[in-house]
Order: C-alpha cells, then sequence, then structure tokens
C-alpha cells in the first residue's frame, strides 16, 4: 500500500522496573518460580523509552514504589482522555495500593482524578479510539466500571467481552493503529463482541493467535510507527503491507509478568 502514514506525537506516562519482579501469580503467564533478569529488565525498558523519544513523544514518569512489582505497568493505572483522568480499581489485592501512587502523579501535574468504584484497570481495558472507548470485560474491568467511565468521560463506551485467559487485559487482544483502524486477534473475543468490531472496523487489520502470544498486539501506534515486540514478525509484515513503519522493541522480561509494550505506556490525552 503506498499511502503514507502520519505520527502525531504523543505524551507517555511510564514507571521504571525499579522494583519489578514476578512474585504472585494473576494471569496465565506469571510463574514467581521462573526468575526475571532485572538487569535486563530495566535495559529494555530504557531503551523503549529512548525510542519513544527519538520519535518524538514526550515522556513522563512516575517514582516506583518498592513492593509493587507491577506498577510498571503504567497503562492499568487510568484512562485519559481530553484531560479527564478515569482512575483505576485494580481486581487483585496485590496492585490496588497502586492507584493511589498515580492518582496523587496526576493531580501533582494539576488533574483532578475520578476514582471508578467498580474494579477498572485503566487502558488495559478501556481503549480510546478517537471517537468512543472500547471497554474489555471478562477477567479484570467489569460492566459496572464502563458505565462508570461513559458517565464521567462523556464518550460512548463499547463492551466487548474476552473469553481466552492469555489475553485477558483488551490491549493484550487489540491496538489502536490510528483514528479510524486497530489491529486486533478475533478470537479473543466473544461471538457478539466479534461482530461489533467487524461492524466498526470493517478494515481492520487482523492478527492470529500466534501474533497475539508473541505479544503483537500489546502494541503503540503514533499513527505511523507501530512500537511492537520482535518476536512477532508475522504481524509486523503484514503492518507494513498496511503502510504503518514497525519499530521493534523486545520487553521479553516483561512478558514474563503478562505485560509487553502497550502495559507499560500509558498515554495522556
Ligand atoms: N502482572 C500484571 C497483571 O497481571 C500485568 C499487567 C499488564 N498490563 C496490561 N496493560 N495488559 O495485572
Amino acid at each position: 500500500m503506498s499511502e503514507s502514514r502520519e505520527s502525531r506525537p504523543r505524551r507517555f506516562l511510564v514507571c521504571e522496573p525499579r522494583h519489578f519482579a514476578v512474585q504472585y501469580a494473576i494471569n496465565p503467564w506469571m510463574n514467581p518460580d521462573r526468575p526475571v533478569d532485572v538487569d535486563l529488565a530495566r535495559e529494555q525498558w530504557q531503551e523503549l523509552i529512548r525510542v519513544y523519544r527519538a520519535h518524538g513523544h514526550t515522556v513522563d514518569a512516575v517514582e516506583p514504589v518498592p513492593g509493587l512489582p507491577d506498577m510498571v505497568f503504567a497503562a492499568n493505572a487510568a484512562c485519559v482522555v481530553g484531560g479527564r483522568v478515569f482512575g483505576s480499581l485494580f481486581h487483585a489485592p496485590e496492585r490496588r495500593p497502586e492507584s493511589l501512587h498515580y492518582d496523587t502523579w496526576f493531580k501533582t501535574a494539576g488533574y483532578t482524578v475520578y476514582r471508578p468504584e467498580a474494579v477498572s484497570e485503566g487502558e488495559g481495558d478501556l481503549v480510546w479510539t478517537g471517537r468512543y472507548v472500547l471497554a474489555g470485560t471478562g477477567f479484570r474491568t467489569t460492566r459496572e466500571a464502563h458505565r462508570e467511565a461513559q458517565e464521567f468521560l462523556g464518550h460512548p463506551v463499547i463492551g466487548l467481552t474476552l473469553v481466552d485467559p492469555y489475553f485477558y487485559h483488551l490491549d493484550t487482544a487489540l491496538f489502536v493503529l490510528d483514528d479510524a483502524n486497530v489491529c486486533y486477534y478475533p478470537e479473543a473475543f466473544s461471538p457478539g463482541s466479534r461482530e461489533v468490531l467487524r461492524r466498526l472496523f470493517p478494515d481492520a487489520v487482523e492478527a492470529t493467535r500466534e501474533d497475539a502470544m508473541s505479544w503483537g498486539l500489546n502494541s503503540v501506534s503514533d499513527g505511523r510507527h507501530v512500537f511492537i515486540a520482535p518476536q512477532a514478525e508475522a504481524l509486523s509484515a503484514r503492518l507494513a503491507d498496511h503502510g504503518y513503519v514497525p519499530v521493534p522493541v523486545d520487553l521479553s522480561e516483561f512478558h514474563k509478568a503478562g505485560g509487553g509494550i502497550k502495559c507499560c505506556t500509558q498515554e495522556i490525552r
């Protein structure tokens, strides 16, 4: 495809993996007996930040807190649209304290934060497409939180049911390419949700289970560059055919915790 895609500069919020570890198992990827190489994790993460900045994006960081090993997954802490911060309430008790630290960062930066009453894991499940919010449920974020998000953000929230425990967050099964299109793995969704996605995005780039298992859908796109796991080779090639520019960034150590590039990246809009 010859059309040239345009990138838009983004503002990202991240959290350094200083205290990153796999100490408990709250998704099928996590095994506390399998050690994480903390130094390698830090190098991989620093490379992600370097690559974002090299592509013209702004990166802000929240100070990591000891005892919160998953705090590096900044995407889960909030969903920000039009300066409105819809905070988080984690499903796992181990992760609940993270919300407060992120809320404090937002308040210090001058935002007011809405704290959901129902379980809601930020951009892990609430994905802004430029027109509405696609909202995952089934494993973490609840339908009740979708309702709260719609009420607070004032944008349509479209519920989608996830059915495969390996893709427990919406951002492990779908990512937004640009204001018009998404890329997703259909079988991660219930039949009805699949149909909804097909109606909304008839030209979507479809992914296979292999693409999803190699973390290809936990990607960040700026409209032109797609920051994507190098393991997702086949999907990268398909995205290139569609005129996007894949930028491989390896976060293999984070895959051991059930996270990848998007999980480590929250976008402030
Ligand atoms: N260990 C974390 C959890 O299970 C990983 C979160 C990954 N984040 C994401 N946006 N999918 O909660």
